[in-house]
């Protein structure tokens, strides 16, 4: 059998492949494809260009960095954060959602996580308890491929769908077709999305949340990438226009707020989620006959996230507070500091096509 010339030796990766013992590469996760990576450059001496992980290379917000530095100094390191977090942190959380996204949210609902992804982690548990007929979590998808893997270790059932085909008034029907069967708990997207970048639109958003209210369904919106779809300015506090989210058009959600692209702060992993005034009280029987009691955003926090880290980061919550806090009183204007992302994803665009790459997800509403 002839091989096919690869630009890296084809032995080296098939090695690296199998020193994994991963079975099927094109199922690997993301942190695999890293290491496996690591492996062929370290063996062939063949630098790889890495675009499986986001590490834009960007300092870290400085008044985060220097608030966490003051935290550390005054002390808190040996202390445990409180479980519900710093208060001043979900104040300036809750504020930022108002400011940001003109959405009105108790800092009681603001929690913090140690990144979202944690914060989808103990959504999906809680969501995934809350009714017993209810037993699967639905991915708009494209989608972050970790969330999948989230629900694969915790042993939660999933359905997708392409988001692609059914833009605008399509995605009705669409969704609609899932959630009528009756067993779904919480709907799942990234808005701007990863990977492909595009936005949902008002109208989109509100047929989601329209949905979510009719079938008694969850919204998990996964702003991760928050304010950054760039052809718009959504950096003023207080001023439209503001980050598109379906909690103008539900009660039913929790927003999963990163400090890791937004503020280049990745490394301390910090993030909020907030969960909507109304979810936070709810009581399900799903959560009553398993804890004894509680509510959504009671079960969250004490039951959930105190036994997967007893909170977040002492100091990093100070930091990711005083980003907000700056971030809100018009003073850090943190677009600025992360406009490159979409700088070089239009130059990244241009060299893919002219080295005759085909662009997929090429069109956008
Ligand atoms: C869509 C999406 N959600 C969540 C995350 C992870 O965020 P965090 O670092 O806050 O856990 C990422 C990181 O790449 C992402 O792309």
């Amino acid at each position: 059998m002839t091989m096919k010339s690869t630009p890296i030796n084809r032995e080296i990766i098939d090695e690296a492949i199998r020193k994994f013992e991963i079975a099927d590469f094109s199922k690997a996760t993301i942190r695999e494809v890293k290491a496996i990576a690591a492996e062929a450059e370290a063996a062939s001496g063949i630098e790889f260009i890495k675009m499986e992980m986001g590490v834009p290379g960007l300092p870290a917000s400085a008044i985060g960095v220097k608030a966490e530095i003051e935290a550390l100094q005054r002390g808190v390191a040996s202390i445990y954060p409180d479980i519900n977090g710093l208060p001043e942190l979900k104040a300036e959380a809750a504020r930022f959602v108002k400011a940001f996204i003109d959405v009105d949210i108790q800092p009681e609902g603001c929690v913090p996580v140690t990144g979202s992804m944690q914060g989808t982690f103990a959504s999906f548990l809680t969501c995934s308890q809350c009714n017993k007929e209810k037993d699967t979590i639905l991915f708009i998808d494209p989608g972050f491929p970790v969330q999948k893997q989230q629900l694969v270790v915790m042993g939660q059932k999933y359905e997708t769908f392409d988001v692609y085909d059914f833009r605008g008034d399509k995605l009705k029907e669409k969704l609609d077709s899932y959630l009528r069967k009756g067993n779904i708990s919480a709907i799942v997207y990234s808005n701007p999305n990863n990977p492909s970048w595009i936005c949902l639109k008002e109208k989109e958003l509100r047929i989601i949340g329209q949905l979510a209210t009719h079938y008694d369904v969850i919204v998990l919106e996964d702003l991760a990438y928050f304010a950054m779809d760039f052809r718009q300015n959504f950096g003023i506090p207080f001023q439209p226009p503001y980050q598109p989210s379906v909690a103008k058009y539900t009660d039913n959600y929790v927003l999963l707020i990163s400090g890791s692209k937004a503020f280049s702060y990745a490394g301390q992993r910090i993030g909020v989620s907030c969960i909507s005034n109304k979810l936070y009280h709810r009581i399900y029987p799903g959560l009553t006959k398993r804890y004894g009691g509680g509510t959504f955003g009671t079960v969250f926090i004490h039951r959930v996230l105190y036994a997967l880290s007893s909170g977040t980061s002492h100091s990093a919550q100070f930091a990711m507070a005083a980003m907000f806090k700056a971030a809100n009183d018009g003073e850090y204007h943190f677009l600025d500091e992360i406009k490159v992302y979409g700088e070089r994803a239009r130059k990244l665009k241009e060299i893919f096509l002219h080295q005759g790459f085909p662009l997929v997800y090429d069109t956008d509403l």
